[in-house]
This record gives C-alpha cells, structure tokens and sequence, in this order.
C-alpha cells in the first residue's frame, strides 16, 4: 500500500503538460519572425507579386504538414498503439485466456495514467487466473469425492431391486437407482468438460477410420431408435482416415445421434451422412423431430442450457457444449440447421489441410 502511494506521487499528470504551452508559444513566434524574415527579404531583392504572394502560402502549408504529422505521431505513439495492445489483450482475456501480459510503456521512473492502467490491468488477469484455477481445481477434487459413495448407493439401489419387494418399495429403490444414475453422468459429464476447458494444447491424436467409428456409434444406440419406434438411415463411405483422439470423438457423434432420438417423436427419421470431398469430410445428423426456434438454437451450445422443458429430465444440457469443446480443441466446426417442427440437421466438418500435397 505504501510502495503505490509513493508511486503514485511520482505518476506524471497528464502526457501533454501545461508547460506544453510555452513549447508552442516559443514555436509559433520562431514561425511568425521567419515568415516576416521572408517578406522583407523578398522585397528587398524587388520579388515580382506574385511570387511574394505565393512563396508565404507554401511556407505555411509546410508548416502546417509538419504540425499534422507530428501530432499525430504523437497520438498514435502516446494512446492509439497502447489502446490497440490493451484491446487485443483484453479480447484473449474474455476468450479465457489468462496468461496475457501487457508491458508499460514507460520505465518505473517516469510512469503515466496510462501505465498504471496497464499495470491494474495485468495484476486483474492474474488474480482471475488464479482464481479460475481455484474454482476448477476446486470443482473437480468436489467431483471425485463425489463419484465414489455414488457408486455405493448406485450398486446397492441396483441390488436392492433384484429383492423380492412390494410395489411401494421397488418404485423406491427405482427413483434411488436412476436418480443416482442421472447424478452420475452429470459428474462424469462435467468431470470432462472441466478436463477439456484445462486442456491449452491439442491432445495426442491418433489416426483411425472415421466410417467404422460411425457404424459402431450408430449400432450402440440402436435400442434407442428402436425403442422410440424411429427409422435410421445411414449414408457411410467405405474408408475415411481422420486425425483425433478416437475417445473424445465418439463422445460427439453420440451426442448428436442421442439428441435425434430424444428430440424425434415415434415414426420420425434420423439419417447419419458421412461424405469427403478435397476440403473436407462431413459428417451430419439429421433428425425429422421438433426442431429448434432461432432463439432455442443461440444457447445450445451453453452449459446446462436445455431448451424443449418437455425432455428435461432425460440429460442435463450438457451434451453439446462438451460436444462444441472437443470439436473446438481440433479446430473442426459445427453447423446447426433447424426449423420447428421439421427437423435438425448438425453437421461437424473436419477440414482436409493436414494432409499432405504429393506432388506429380
Ligand atoms: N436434434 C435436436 N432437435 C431439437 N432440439 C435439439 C436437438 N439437439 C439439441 N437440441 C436442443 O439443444 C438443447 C441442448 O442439447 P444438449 O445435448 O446440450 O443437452 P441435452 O440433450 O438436453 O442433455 P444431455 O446432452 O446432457 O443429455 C436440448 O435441450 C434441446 O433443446
Ligand atoms: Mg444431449
């Protein structure tokens, strides 16, 4: 406290100071004594008017140049490149990047306004930082205290349901069971976007075919389709190599595919297309089910957001922003296209740029 109340004693006032005046007072005169130096000079080598009348013009016009490039120099040099640096630092601090530093323009001994604002400014992003690694650190150490005697009331509401019970006390043991469960993958499901949001640098990718991937994914939730009495249509090619850890990629395609028969009343179609081209390979979902208005279809990508209340039960709203995370970490993309009472189509495009160009 002390050290900035005697830095701020030292703190310049103001960039343009008063004394500035005196500068342009001295300046202006030198300026006005050259200016009549000319005419009088001209007049005595007997100048024709011309010339004297034109020669005082350019020599303001000059001046005037000069005066317009210097301050602007000196704007751009004292505010706009310390204002563009700040703005930029700012942007990657609101897209959570902590580790901006801006350095002060000036040295210790001749610090503005202008400084300390910088110096406030980093000391804030460091304090956030910290205290987003607080929260995180804080929420995933909860999380795994958590997951463990969830576990234990999960296993024992299972086996208390094999007992032979009344009705009454089986539909306990079932609200225990699946609500124990619904818990579980909220935890497993946070647990993971929580690892993704840490994660700074792209994880180890391995190359794999993205077509069987498909068909796996497609086969391990056909009791869903089925069981809501949906069609499914698949649209594969045969072989598609892509560069990702296989794990966080099938955490998307499940996603989606869940999605279209969650949100897809009996009789509706969900068709999975997966096609390349020389850009790109894309893959999309496509469901004949309730759609999305435009306002639902701004938030679903946000934690926890989950717009059709009717289906709130089943998920926590957090498929697709885990979903949006890993697509993200790889640098692919997501498109949504949706119309009430329609359908939604979700297409993830990996791009091609990595591979390599053989030349002929
Ligand atoms: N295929 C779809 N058709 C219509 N609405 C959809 C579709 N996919 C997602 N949505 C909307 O987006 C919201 C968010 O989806 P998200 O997958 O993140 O959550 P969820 O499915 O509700 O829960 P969770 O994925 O955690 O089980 C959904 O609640 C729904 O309103
Ligand atoms: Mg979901």
């Amino acid at each position: 406290m002390k050290e900035r109340k005697s830095l701020e004693r030292d703190i310049k006032d103001s960039r343009f100071p008063p004394s500035l005046f005196f500068v342009y007072l001295v300046v202006l005169l030198l300026m006005s004594g050259i200016h009549t130096g000319l005419l009088v000079g001209m007049g005595r080598l007997g100048w024709n008017d011309f010339l004297q009348s034109v020669i005082p013009i350019l020599y303001w016009a000059a001046i005037a140049v000069g005066l317009t490039l210097f301050t602007r120099r000196q704007i751009k040099k004292t505010y706009e490149e310390p204002m563009h640096k700040l703005a930029d630092a700012t942007k990657k601090v609101a897209g959570g990047d902590f580790s901006v530093y801006v350095a002060p323009i000036h040295t210790s001994d001749k610090l503005d306004y202008l400084d300390i604002m910088i110096m406030d400014f980093n000391r804030m992003v460091e304090e956030l930082g910290s205290i987003e690694t607080l929260k995180t650190d804080f929420f995933s150490n909860v999380s795994h205290e958590i997951k463990t005697p969830l576990a234990v009331i999960q296993n024992n509401a299972e086996l208390l349901r094999l007992e032979d019970l009344t009705e009454q006390q089986k539909r306990y043991a079932d609200t225990i069971f699946f609500g124990t469960k619904r818990l579980a993958t909220l935890i497993s499901n946070l647990l993971k976007l929580n690892k993704l949001e840490k994660q700074t640098i792209a994880p180890i990718a391995e190359t794999f075919n993205l077509c069987e991937q498909l068909a796996e994914c497609a086969l391990n939730n056909e009791p869903a389709w089925e069981q809501r009495g949906l069609e499914f249509e698949a649209c594969l090619e045969d072989y598609t190599e892509i560069s990702a850890d296989p794990a966080l990629m099938e955490l998307v395609w499940n996603n989606l595919l869940s999605n279209a028969v969650k949100f897809t009343e009996p009789g509706g179609t969900i068709t999975l297309t997966e096609r390349e081209d020389e850009e790109a390979i894309r893959v999309s979902v496509q469901d004949t089910g309730c759609g999305m208005t435009e306002e639902t279809k701004e938030h679903i990508f946000e934690k926890f957001y989950q717009g059709d209340t009717s289906h709130s039960t089943a998920g926590n709203g957090l498929g697709l922003a885990l979903a949006l995370r890993v697509i993200r970490l790889y640098d692919f993309q997501i498109e949504v296209e949706s119309e009430p009472e329609k359908g939604s189509t979700f297409t993830v495009i990996i791009p091609k740029g990595n591979k390599e160009v053989v030349p002929e």
